[in-house]
């Protein structure tokens, strides 16, 4: 399988093309690994609350992806999920930078409902370079490189360009957070869009495949609270790549440590959703 194809494809290059290419044959090396184990026996535990799962897969994935990349690239820096659940610190500085997610969907794998992705974003000087998810059960690959276009296998991405909210779809993902408050404005923010008069709101189980279907144009926004730079970095250069935006929930520029994101097809459709939004408060992830 290619990373991009003949409709439309970017010509292959850029000074981060051998990065990018280690980052798409570790997202299918991943995929296998995730795909056979689907359907086995997982030993479960969680981490933040009963709802933040995490199997001995997620940490093979991750220590199979980090170990490849440290002994190709060893100066340069990595942020990982399972790596930051045991304390490491996620700190986006200048240095080329991997930012991974193992098993986004961690809660479908368990439960071996189909939806789960490997994310592999890459910054440089704090700025998102390429991103690679890979659908590991449906063997989409999804990519975005800044400046060469976004692809499905080989396809072009092309966001929607909805801007009316009333003829709008919608995803959004609960977050890890249960308490009654957090719950209530969870519900009530997406009452509020309901009101507002969205066709409807998706919750698919995976922030980044739900972002890569705002980039294929198969819906139109997406709003969370509650995710990670992982659940985030790959996804935000796809969907700017697809022509989307990506942006803070309170309308300014996007801040990929603050655990909040809107992300539409057009300007218009995600300042509505961020105007229309109560903040929930989950902490930043460079301050854990
Ligand atoms: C989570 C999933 C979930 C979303 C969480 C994410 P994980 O990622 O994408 O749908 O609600 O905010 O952190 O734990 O499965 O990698």
């Amino acid at each position: 399988m290619k990373a991009s194809g003949e409709d439309g494809e970017a010509p292959a290059g850029g000074p981060w093309e051998e990065c990018f290419e280690a980052a798409v044959q570790l997202a299918f090396r991943a995929g296998q690994i995730i795909r056979k184990a689907l359907s086995e026996e997982k030993r479960v535990s969680t981490k933040t609350s009963a709802a933040d799962l995490v199997t001995e897969t997620d940490h093979v994935v991750e220590a199979l992806i980090l170990q490849e990349l440290q002994t190709r690239f060893p100066s340069h820096r990595f942020i990982a999920e399972e790596a930051a659940a045991a304390g490491a610190k996620c700190v986006l500085t200048p240095s080329p930078t991997w930012i991974v997610d193992p098993i986004d969907g961690t809660c479908n794998f368990v439960h071996r409902f189909p939806t789960v992705a490997v994310s592999i974003g890459f910054a440089v000087n704090q700025e998102l370079e390429f991103g690679v998810i890979y659908h590991c059960t449906e063997e989409r690959l999804y990519t975005g490189r800044r400046g060469q276009g976004a692809f499905c296998n080989g396809q072009r991405l092309r966001v929607s360009g909805e801007t009316d909210l009333s003829k709008a779809l919608l995803l959004t993902e609960i977050g890890p957070k249960r308490d009654p408050a957090t719950l209530k404005l969870f519900l009530s923010n997406m009452e509020r869009l309901l009101h507002a008069g969205a066709h409807g709101v998706r919750v698919i189980g995976s922030s980044t495949l739900a972002l890569c279907h705002l980039a294929a144009g198969t819906a139109d926004a997406y709003y969370q609270f509650g995710l990670h730079c992982w659940d985030l970095a790959a996804a935000t250069v796809i969907i700017r790549e697809a022509g989307g935006v990506v942006m803070d929930t309170s309308g300014g520029p996007l801040d990929l440590m603050s655990c909040r994101v809107v992300a539409a097809g057009t300007r218009e459709m995600a300042v509505l959703i961020a105007q229309a939004l109560q903040t929930i408060n989950y902490g930043r992830d460079d301050e854990r």
